[in-house]
């Protein structure tokens, strides 16, 4: 499962609107080529100095800096725009002493390690002293995970010989949609060298597309594992391995940035929509002269102009920020999205899709009347 997909964008499976896409679809030349060992290496020694590199994991790109040092981590709130109390996740390598990070890993946490690692899962748990404050955002826990995308594997081995730690949120400005190509970093922070970030590595389109599962087992005594976010292994899956399902979060829990209702959101509205009203709803918005852009999954809308997903909450994550993103570029007065079945598989899905609209409420009221 890390590895890159062919079909690379998300708009590919698509039809009817060619020539719109081509017109709205920003001229680019490339700044990046795949991340080879000689630009692994270098990005290793970049981030050794204290700077800021971009890098891919199968969920999401990372912007990176060493987890040690204060002030590289006080780097990536900055170039963010980022509130100083949101805490950040620590990415460590394959077989990493977790006793540096934290001071405790208990025995489910263990478990789920050895299942899901490498892999889209961050575990919260007790901080170690050590670990800068900053880093966690002031909490006395720290959030840890080992991504499974092959070069942020070989970028973990080769910072600090493998023993060191990358500070890591999404490579993106504080409340945009998470980045899933290296241009799409570019596109937030500018080429590197020019601006906030002194390389990006280039990892191809993320497998996975949206962010991590993060499952809180800093506090079993008194609340058993608790899900911070949802993502691409569910709950049931983490249920099946510890033998208890995790309890959703409550008001006591660490704070999620991405928990923030208004989060991954594109500058365009976003309504969610059932499939069922969508032609008549496009003629409607049509006719009150907007333009709306569409993201669908059902076969009976393909031939409908915007963005096709596959109908797979796997195959959907995988395209669904790039979609947001190529619409927004599209200057539409909302984006329509398809709204997905509700089940435990499009847990991860229906929550970054609910964050994306939350700003939005109302967007179709105010076009319709207008
Ligand atoms: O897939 C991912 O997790 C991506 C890739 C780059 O690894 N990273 C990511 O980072 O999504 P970020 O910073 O955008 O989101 C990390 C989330 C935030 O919501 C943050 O609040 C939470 O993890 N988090 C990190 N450390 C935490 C802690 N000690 N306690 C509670 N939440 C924590
Ligand atoms: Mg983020």
């Amino acid at each position: 499962m890390n590895q890159q997909r062919p079909d690379a964008q998300a708009g590919d499976a698509h039809q009817s609107s060619s020539d719109a896409r081509r017109l709205a679809t920003p001229v680019t030349t490339p700044a990046t080529s795949p991340a080879d060992a000689a630009s692994i290496a270098n990005a290793a020694r970049l981030l050794e100095q204290g700077k800021l590199v971009a890098f891919p994991t199968e969920t999401v790109y990372g912007l990176g800096a060493d987890a040690s040092n204060a002030q590289a981590v006080a780097g990536i709130f900055a170039a963010k725009g980022r509130p100083s109390n949101h805490p950040v996740i620590v990415h460590v390598a394959r077989d990493a002493d977790l006793s540096r990070w934290a001071t405790q890993v208990p025995p489910e946490a263990v478990r789920l390690i050895e299942a899901f690692w490498p892999g889209p899962l961050t575990l919260i748990l007790p901080r170690a002293a050590s670990v800068p404050a900053a880093v966690a955002g002031g909490q006395d826990t720290i959030g840890l995970r080992c991504p499974a995308h092959p070069v942020a594997q070989a970028l973990l081995l080769a910072f600090r010989d493998g023993q060191g730690g990358l500070a890591a949120p999404s490579a993106n400005r504080f409340g945009h949609v998470s980045p899933t190509t290296a241009q799409h970093v570019i596109d937030e922070f500018g080429a590197p060298g020019h601006g906030a970030l002194a390389a990006v590595l280039d990892g191809g389109h993320c497998e996975v597309g949206i962010e991590s599962t993060i499952i809180d087992m800093s506090r079993l005594d008194t609340h058993g594992p608790v899900l911070l976010r949802p993502g691409q292994i569910s709950a049931a899956q983490i249920a099946a391995v510890i033998g208890r399902m995790p309890a959703l979060p409550d008001q006591a829990a660490p704070r999620v940035s991405g928990s923030l209702d208004a989060h991954y959101a594109p500058s365009t509205p976003v309504a969610l929509v059932d499939g069922s009203g969508l032609s008549a709803l496009l003629q409607q918005l049509q006719a009150a002269g907007h333009a709306a852009v569409l993201i669908s999954y059902s076969a009976s809308l393909a031939t409908l102009s915007g963005v096709h997903l596959p109908d797979d909450p796997d195959g959907y994550a995988h395209g669904l920020y790039a979609s947001l993103r190529e619409m927004d570029a599209r200057d539409a007065s909302v984006i329509l999205v398809e709204r997905p079945p509700q089940d435990e598989a499009w847990q991860g899905v229906n929550d970054r899709l609910r964050r994306a609209a939350f700003d939005s409420a109302g967007v179709l009221e105010t076009l319709l009347r207008g």
